[in-house]
């Protein structure tokens, strides 16, 4: 008997308390309106990367001031869903750093999906898109949402493009921009140029390695000190794991760091998913990613090999502090809770618990200076925001730290379990 899912998250959101079974039901949120927050972003901002943001714009997909206008609007419209009730932008709201703040997200008729909807800032730098890499870049990330049936539901892209067609304004405008009616390859074409225009830096953290040293505390200073040593986070947070990197904070790789293996029985659902990825089906395993218990294999439910059981995607990890809850099933409430999580070197009967994953002893203080690190990773447009949820974070932590285990983590590293026979 498999038992999964995110109890927390239903139970929060459930609405039919009731035993009729199926999959839970919410109320999705109202499509938030474009706000001043959506548009695209300047280029001239401390911290970023110009080489890079160079390079990740593709040369077949050129950006052009209408085709990310065109992807704007379309990126805010109900109307690319089946009852015109779910946008990009409901799941991707940018007055909430481009999320939804909920543990998961909520789609059409109420569908809960399995897992946390990731910001889009900065989602151009990312070398694979989603939770498990599954999609290679925006353009073939944007065709799955509209068709996943708990997300946005029409039955295929065709249907989708041709309400979009039906819509006068944008007939012309796909005329304009492409020269040829709209289509689906064009469609994603301009919500993947929309996407690449929001670019997130100038934090505190950016003007500090800019060279400005007053621009975050002391504590956030001895914070990228452990972030680089003790607290091994540039591990994986990095793009080399010998020189400190403070450009996008991933290693681009996947890695099992023990995020919902207790609920799970990993092992056996991975038997159970076999055939479903021998299909090589794009948009069933998409299915499977966002709205069934296979969720939690992550990256194998993609490459079918035994090490990537429940392994993820290392996130970028600027603007966290207002793109939480966090990890890839939103199970984790606070910046204390992921400290205290790494700190324990969590993985107890894990058999694919990353070797980079140990206990870090990290005391009091050194955590709240990660947490500091962290928190000044948050761009100056979110800087109220961040200012207010650091404060409400921290008014929880200090009552309910559930991740903390000050015995594991001042312990040895626990062996790990062997995977279990063929
Ligand atoms: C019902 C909520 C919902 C809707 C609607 C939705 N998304 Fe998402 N989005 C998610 C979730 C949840 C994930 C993570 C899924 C996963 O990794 O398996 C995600 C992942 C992504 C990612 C990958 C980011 C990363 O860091 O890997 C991008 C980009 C994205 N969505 C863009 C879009 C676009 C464009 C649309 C509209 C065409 C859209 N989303 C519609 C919830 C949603
Ligand atoms: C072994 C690689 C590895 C190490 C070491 C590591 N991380 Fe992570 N980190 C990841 C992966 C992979 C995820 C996503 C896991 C998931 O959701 O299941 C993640 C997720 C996160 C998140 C949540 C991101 C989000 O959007 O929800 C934060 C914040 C974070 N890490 C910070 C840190 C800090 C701080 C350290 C050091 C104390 C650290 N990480 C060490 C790989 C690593």
């Amino acid at each position: 008997m498999l038992s999964f899912g995110l109890e927390g998250a239903r139970s929060q959101t459930r609405t039919t308390p009731d035993a009729t079974a199926g999959p839970a039901k919410a109320q999705p949120r109202p499509i938030p309106e474009a706000g001043p927050l959506a548009q695209p972003k300047s280029l001239a901002q401390v911290g970023l990367p110009v080489e890079l943001t160079r390079r990740v714009i593709c040369a077949d997909n050129p950006q052009t001031p209408e085709k990310i206008a065109l992807g704007e609007k379309l990126f805010f419209d109900g109307r690319l869903s089946a009852d015109g009730t779910i946008a990009c932008s409901t799941c991707h709201d940018p007055a909430l750093a481009f999320t939804d703040g909920k543990p998961t997200s909520i789609g059409i008729n109420g569908g809960v999906g399995q897992r946390n909807a990731p910001t889009i800032l900065n989602a151009l730098y990312n070398k694979t898109q989603f939770w498990d890499g599954r999609a290679k870049t925006l353009e073939d990330q944007a065709a799955l949402p509209i068709v996943n049936p708990i997300e946005m539901g029409p039955p295929n892209i065709e249907t989708a493009v041709a309400r979009i067609a039906a819509i006068e304004e944008y007939e012309q405008a796909f005329r304009r921009v492409f020269g040829r009616p709209p289509n689906g390859p064009d469609l994603v074409r301009t919500i993947a140029s929309y996407e690449r225009t929001q670019v997130s830096f100038d934090s505190p953290f950016d003007h500090f390695i800019a060279g400005d040293k007053n621009a975050i505390g002391d504590s956030a200073k001895r914070g990228w000190e452990l972030f680089n040593t003790k607290a091994r986070c540039n591990k994986c947070h990095a793009l080399s794991k010998e020189k400190r990197d403070a450009t996008t904070f991933t290693d681009n790789k996947f890695h099992n760091i023990g995020i919902g293996i207790l609920r799970h029985n990993v092992v056996a659902l991975a038997r159970q998913a076999e055939q479903l990825i021998e299909s090589g089906n794009t948009e069933a395993v998409d299915r499977a990613a966002v709205g069934t218990d296979f969720s939690a294999l992550g990256r194998f439910l993609i490459t079918k090999k035994e090490a990537d059981i429940a392994a993820f995607k290392t996130p970028d990890i600027r603007n966290i502090l207002v793109t939480g809850p966090y990890f890839h099933d939103g199970s984790m409430e606070t910046l204390w809770d992921i400290i205290d999580h790494y700190n324990k070197g969590d993985g107890l009967q894990d058999p694919y618990l990353d070797e980079d994953i140990q206990p870090l002893a990290l005391t009091e203080p050194e955590i709240d200076d990660l947490v500091a690190v962290l928190a000044s990773l948050t761009s100056s447009q979110y800087k109220e925001q961040g200012a207010k949820e650091l404060g409400r974070q921290r008014e929880i932590a200090r009552t309910n730290r559930p991740q903390r285990d000050t015995a594991r983590a001042f312990g040895p590293k626990p062996p790990r379990p062997a995977p279990p026979g063929p």
